[in-house]
């Protein structure tokens, strides 16, 4: 039985589907990544899955209860976490007590809107803290306060944050930006090790080269419908990701007869993907890329440019 599953969910911003009949499912133990150009709708579908924005039709069963009426505290208390896509940390915090606050309370996204402070006596979320921190490789920083430390080191602890919720399924949107290629092969090192732990994960990311070696499955997201989904391997071929990504339709995408989105990325061809947990880990992100191709982190970055407009247009 699928851990998480949507069927046919809506969203609908006055005239815009955000979302529009989406249909998708995570299994327990697995990583799956969303994709898409900028507006896709990506943000917005984890915003309904964790009740921040209302559904306007169809299902969202998470661990075989129907969750779309209950209210985002009561589906953290489920065990669904998510990351902000823009960075909320508790500045005069440190960093274990940022952590210690997620840990206390599952709903602890409550800090945006009360100040509370966690509550050194209660030792017992200590442990959960430490598995976090350990998890993510920052127990050196523990004690600092979040503004000391490196924009690399501070998505880290917003990811090490939601994971000492212990959350079923975590729901990261974006941890890589703004990461460079080795903390972003880090992550996906980390996130694999996740799994391991029992927690599921849900990833959006413009690296494509994260999402391509540590997911595995990937759905892709233009307009707010699924145009594709797939393994890894599936996704680097389809024409109608390498249009949503290039600027190409379907059909022109189809005619460069091999041309794949492996290509694109300079990935090779035949190469195989690293999205098993005993499979190394980054393939090829250190490689050189071949003259004038963009490197799968430039990828995002310039489809970003490519769709910003057509975001806006919407
Ligand atoms: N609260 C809102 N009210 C109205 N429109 C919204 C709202 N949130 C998002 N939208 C619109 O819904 C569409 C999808 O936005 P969303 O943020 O989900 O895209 P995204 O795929 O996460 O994009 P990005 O890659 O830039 O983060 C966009 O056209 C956006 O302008
Ligand atoms: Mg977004």
């Amino acid at each position: 039985m699928a851990l998480l599953e949507t069927v046919d969910l809506t969203v609908r911003y006055g005239g815009l589907a955000a979302n529009d009949r989406v249909t998708m499912s995570v299994s327990p133990g697995q990583l799956v990544g969303l994709i898409g150009p900028n507006g896709a709708g990506k943000t917005t579908f984890i915003d309904a899955i964790t009740g921040f924005t209302g559904v306007s039709s169809g299902t969202i069963t998470f661990d075989g209860e129907e969750i779309k009426d209950l209210s985002a505290d009561q589906r953290a208390q489920r065990g669904l976490t998510r990351t902000f896509q823009s960075l909320e940390l508790f500045e005069d915090l440190t960093v274990r007590d940022n952590l210690l606050v997620a840990a206390e309370r599952p709903k602890w996204y409550s800090f945006l809107v009360d100040l509370v402070r966690p509550s050194r006596s209660r030792s017992a979320w200590a442990g959960q803290v430490d598995r976090a921190l350990d998890a993510l490789e920052l127990q050196p920083y523990a004690d600092r306060l979040p503004s000391d430390l490196s924009h690399g080191q501070r998505k880290l602890i917003g990811v090490a944050r939601a994971l000492a919720a212990a959350p079923k399924l975590l729901l990261l949107d974006e941890p890589a930006a703004g990461l460079d290629t080795a903390e972003s092969q880090k992550l996906g090192v980390h996130l694999r090790q996740f799994l391991d732990g029992g927690t599921s994960i849900f990833l959006i990311d413009h690296d494509m080269g994260l999402v391509l070696n540590v997911c595995d499955y990937i759905y892709v997201l233009d307009f707010g419908k699924v145009i594709a989904e797939g393994t890894p391997a599936e996704i680097r071929r389809d024409p109608a990701v390498i249009g949503a990504y290039l600027g190409e339709t379907a059909g022109e995408a189809q005619a460069k007869e091999g041309t794949t989105l492996a290509a694109v990325l300079h990935h090779d061809e035949g190469a195989e993907l690293a999205v098993n947990p005993d499979a190394a880990l980054p393939i090829d992100a250190d490689a050189d890329p071949p003259d004038g191709a963009p490197s799968a982190v430039l990828a995002g970055a310039d489809q970003r440019e490519l769709t910003e407009e057509r975001a806006t247009d919407v």
